[in-house]
């Protein structure tokens, strides 16, 4: 017989009082966005990807000050993101993808061009020793599986490790190394699918939640309480997610579209009017995300080839990035989307997400 996931697992082992984690995202959630999720009970995570060691620590600072509930700060652990790829072994792969994004310049009246973008620097070790040097109280990981050196690290200033996988053998390794949360990571998650390695297309769409979260329970539930996460918006969400087994669930989209996130105005919107799709695209970053349907990734499909390792194919579009965002164009930029998305229509507090959340699910589970 199955028995629903319980939620005093993840108040046991990482603080929260209310069943719902709130991902780390770059660009939107800030210490406002999480220590709103934590002041509600939740655990609000702090992105830290592509900061500067001083972001980092001045980020965790500003958290403190508005939150004295737990609270996690995330960064990606992906090979190419801690051992950046040389640009100088790709310049026929630069040519090829600099060409396609020539086909986009003139929208925005930019000069073709032909050269290598500037890398971009390699700040996750120093993200990391802030994290362990400021003691906070979760570190979360995704697209890449701690080493149990670095677990101890964490463990080692009483801090936990929450990892995000989207397979079993992942979810085994996550435990094995240490790690005292697993994420399951359905295919119908907003953002970068969490693999710490490039996939083929195939292979990186992977399982849906409702299929991934049983699966990993039955790997490794006994050991570590597991939280699912991908196209969960809502209370029926969590419940659902309980009736599986999951103790919890982590959103991303859903927080998008809160008034203290850091997304444009234009991406609320379209998160919140219900038009358009999502599909899988490396065409942004050159790793796999899940985005609204655009132009842009269009236009990418079409072109059918390889981007650029690691984080290059960013850097190589940083040009179209800066002029999309300034010309509120929302065809050239990642506009990340779980496919639950379709489901939003409002903009509520972040504090206000986790109470209704938790509150819909206990009334459908039939809990006071
Ligand atoms: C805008 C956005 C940014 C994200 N950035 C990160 C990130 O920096 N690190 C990470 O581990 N996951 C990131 N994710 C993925 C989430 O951790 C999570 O798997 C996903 O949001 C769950 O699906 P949902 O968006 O349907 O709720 C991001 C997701 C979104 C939507």
């Amino acid at each position: 017989m199955f028995t629903p996931g319980d939620p005093e697992r993840l108040r046991t082992a990482i603080g929260v009082t209310a069943p719902v984690l709130q991902s780390g995202m770059g660009g939107v959630a800030g210490p406002e966005l999480v220590a709103a999720v934590c002041n509600a009970g939740g655990l609000g995570i702090l992105a830290a990807l592509n900061l500067r060691p001083d972001a980092v620590r001045d980020a965790i600072r500003r958290v403190r000050e508005l939150t004295d509930r737990p609270f996690g700060v995330n960064i990606w652990l992906h090979d190419d993101v801690r051992s950046p790829p040389d640009v100088s072994d790709h310049a026929d792969l630069v040519r090829s993808v600099q060409s396609v994004f020539n086909e986009l310049r003139p929208r925005f009246e930019l000069p073709a061009t032909l050269e290598a973008p500037r890398p971009m620097p390699d700040l996750v070790d120093a993200a990391l020793e802030v994290m362990i040097d400021e003691r906070i109280p979760v570190f979360s990981a995704g697209l890449g599986i701690p080493e149990p050196e670095l677990v101890e690290q964490f463990h080692s200033v009483d801090a936990k490790v929450v990892t995000m996988v989207a397979t079993t053998a992942d979810a085994r390794s996550a435990v094995d190394c240490g790690s005292d949360v697993v994420i399951a990571q359905g295919l119908e998650a907003g953002g970068h699918r969490s693999h710490g390695r490039k996939l083929t297309a195939g292979e990186a769409a992977g399982t849906g939640t409702f299929t991934l979260v049983p699966q990993v329970i039955e790997a490794i539930g006994d050991r570590v309480p597991v939280v699912a996460a991908g196209g969960i918006v809502d209370g029926r969400g969590l419940a659902a997610a309980m009736m599986l087994g999951a103790s919890g669930v982590l959103m991303g989209t859903r927080f998008v579209a809160t008034a203290e996130s850091q997304a444009s105005r234009l991406w609320k919107d379209r998160l919140t009017s219900g038009a358009g799709t999502t599909v899988l695209t490396d065409g942004f970053t050159g790793q796999w995300a899940r985005v609204l349907r655009s132009d842009f990734t269009d236009h990418w499909a079409a072109y059918g080839g390889q981007p650029l390792p690691g984080l290059l194919q960013a850097a190589a579009r940083a040009d179209m990035q800066r002029a999309a965002v300034l010309a509120d164009d929302d065809q050239m930029q990642p506009l990340y989307a779980g496919a639950g998305f379709d489901l939003l229509s409002d903009l509520p507090s972040a504090g206000e997400v986790v109470t209704r959340v938790v509150q819909e699910a206990r009334e459908l589970l039939g809990r006071t």
